[in-house]
This record gives C-alpha cells, structure tokens and sequence, in this order.
C-alpha cells in the first residue's frame, strides 16, 4: 500500500533564549513526536526571516538562531528522521512568498490580528495615522508563513490558539492558488491542542518575556533553584492539607510529570506536605529533567559550528521538497524557460 504519510510542519520565531514555558507547551511534545514519527515526515525550522519583523538588533537575532537551535537540539530533536532547518537557508520560501503575495487579497491581511492589534494601538494613544510604525513585514506576515507551510506539503501545523488564525490564512491563500493554477498546493490544517500543558511563572500568570517572569530552559541549577523558591504559595503550615487546585507549584508539577506522579503528587497534598518541602521536590524533578539537556546545551553554545553543520544538512533535505515543488510554481504561472 501506498499510504501517503501526512506533513506535520511547525516554525519557531528566533526572538530570545528559549525558557521553560517553550519546552513544555512546544519543544517537548515535537521531540517526543520526531521519535516517532516516520523519517521525512516532520519539519521544524526556525524562523528567523520572521524573527526580523519583531527584533532589528542583529546580534540578538544571530544569538537567538543559536540558542533555539541549540534548545531544539539539546531536547533531543531526533533530526534522522525530523527535517530540522533555518528558514532564510531556503531560498524558495522567500520566492514563493512574492508568488502569493501577487495573489493575496489586501483585505485579508486587513484582518490579521497582529495587523489590527497594532493599528489599534495607534488609535488608543491618539496617533493620527493608525499605520504609523507600523512595516510592511508586519502587514504581510501572514503570507511569509503561508509560504513557509505550504512549501512543504504540510498537513498539520501545530500551533498555539494565537496562530490559528495564520494557519486559516494559509489554507485560503493555497485555495487561491490551486484554483486559478492547478493543484500544487497542500492545503493545511492547523492543530492546536487545547489541552497542552501551560507553564506559569511564578507569579502566577503566564510565563512570558513580557512578563519578565521568564526561567531559561538550560540556565544553571542554581538559578533553577532560585526561581522555584520565589513562587508564590499560602501561608498554610506544613501538615496541614493542602488544595492541588490551587496550587502554583502543583500546576507545574503537573506540567512536567506523568500522570502517575502528579496523581500522587496530589496525595501527598491531601497528607499535608509542607511548601519548603514541595519546593524541593519540584526543583528536583526539573532539575532531573533538564540536566542531561543543559550539558549539551552548553556545549552546543560554545560550539555553534556543530549547531550550523546541522541545520545546514537540514536544509539539503528540505531544499529536496522545496526545489522541484518551486520549479512546477515557477512552470504553472509562467516564470518559463524560454525554447525554440
Ligand atoms: N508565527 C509563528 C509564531 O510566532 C512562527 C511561524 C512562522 C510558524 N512560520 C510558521 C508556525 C509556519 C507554524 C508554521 O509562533
């Protein structure tokens, strides 16, 4: 039988060092994914021709590629069979992204909510022109990502509920294209688990650069250590029972530990375990669970050649896809070679 497999696709901005709300909610469930999944048939790639639109610092943009390749690839990535590559490494991402453009309704892009969001900025703080500030790479974001999905055939496109609506985009620009050119282009799916695991910080909300209440993946123990300390709890006494409900520690226990643990994680609330102790607890089980990974990391980091050679052989393979797929684009709009 000749099954086709489906595309699973998935991007990664390279805007800043990947912390542990990234592992839980995206690094870790495509790792355990690219274990199983048959070879070829998932593509993670950073997107570092996004990354521009949100940070015009170059050196962090460099570092950033790093640090998220090096995170990727220090959780175990298996990349034997996982297509793991960087986006401006493909040159017909970009050159398919103009051939959509030509094709995208402008009112579309109208509707993006990145776009609405910070025209409406504009208008709160009074400016006149609601697009001021406001560049063209923002504007059309969308359409670099259709780019990006639609490159490779992908099915599925995990994402969190704030891509949803990108991934919808992407689907209406391959219809476009499909109907007036032919059927060359998958049309995608996004998948969004809305059950994924989300990892507060310790203040309670969400943890977020934005925030400030960020705990790198790989950073030292000690700093591991620090963080766990500072998060906040009740001021119930040790032997007292306690509600897992409400319960921050408890909630990222459960984030990271199996459904066996957690389920008696949670008699131990019932006993009474104290918070100095469940504390502990939590930054043992981190600190178990990451530390394989930061020692790769770290090398990684001092070795970027090691990071380059690898998402350079990523490349190769998804250049694979993406060549003769862009050469049947360039043949059905008429981008032709001209003959006698
Ligand atoms: N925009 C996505 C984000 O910010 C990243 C991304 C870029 C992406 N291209 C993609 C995600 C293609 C999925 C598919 O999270």
């Amino acid at each position: 039988m000749n099954e086709k497999k489906l595309i699973t696709l998935t991007g990664i901005t390279t805007t800043g060092t990947p912390h542990l709300g990234n592992y839980v909610g995206a690094i870790r469930p495509a790792v355990q994914a690219s274990r199983s999944d048959a070879r070829g048939s998932s593509f993670f790639f950073l997107a570092d021709l996004h990354a521009l639109v949100k940070n015009r610092n170059p050196d962090e943009v460099a570092q950033s590629s790093l640090e998220v390749a090096a995170a990727w690839l220090a959780a175990g990535l298996d990349t034997k069979r996982a297509v793991f590559y960087r986006q401006s490494d493909i040159p017909e991402i970009p050159e398919l992204t103009w051939i959509l453009t030509t094709l995208t309704a402008k009112g579309l892009m109208n509707r993006s909510h990145a776009y609405k969001a910070a025209t409406d900025a504009n208008r709160d703080a009074d400016v006149p022109d609601p697009d001021r500030g406001i560049a063209m790479g923002l504007f059309c974001y969308p359409i670099l990502m259709a780019a990006d999905i639609l490159m490779f055939h992908a099915d599925r496109v995990p994402v969190g509920k704030d891509q949803r609506q990108h991934v919808e985009m992407a689907r209406d620009i391959a219809q476009r294209f499909n109907h007036h050119y032919g059927r060359l282009l998958t049309v995608p799916e996004a998948d969004i688990d809305e059950h994924r695991a989300v990892l507060l910080g310790p203040d309670g909300r969400k943890m977020s650069k934005s925030y400030g209440n960020v705990v790198p993946l790989f950073c030292p123990a000690k700093k591991l250590r620090k963080y766990i300390m500072r998060v906040r709890t009740n001021s119930q006494a040790p032997g007292e029972p306690k509600d897992p409900d409400d319960s921050l520690l408890f909630d990222m226990y459960r984030s990271v530990a199996s459904a066996e643990e957690t389920a008696a994680m949670r008699e131990r609330y019932a006993a009474g375990i104290g918070w100095a102790e469940m504390k502990n607890e939590l930054f043992e089980y981190l600190d178990a669970l990451l530390a394989p990974g930061r020692e790769v990391y770290d090398r990684l980091i001092a070795n970027p050649g090691d990071v380059e050679a690898e998402l350079r052989r990523g490349a190769e393979r998804a250049r694979e896809i993406s060549r003769p797929l862009m050469r049947d684009i360039r043949e059905a709009v008429g981008l032709r070679t001209l003959r006698a």
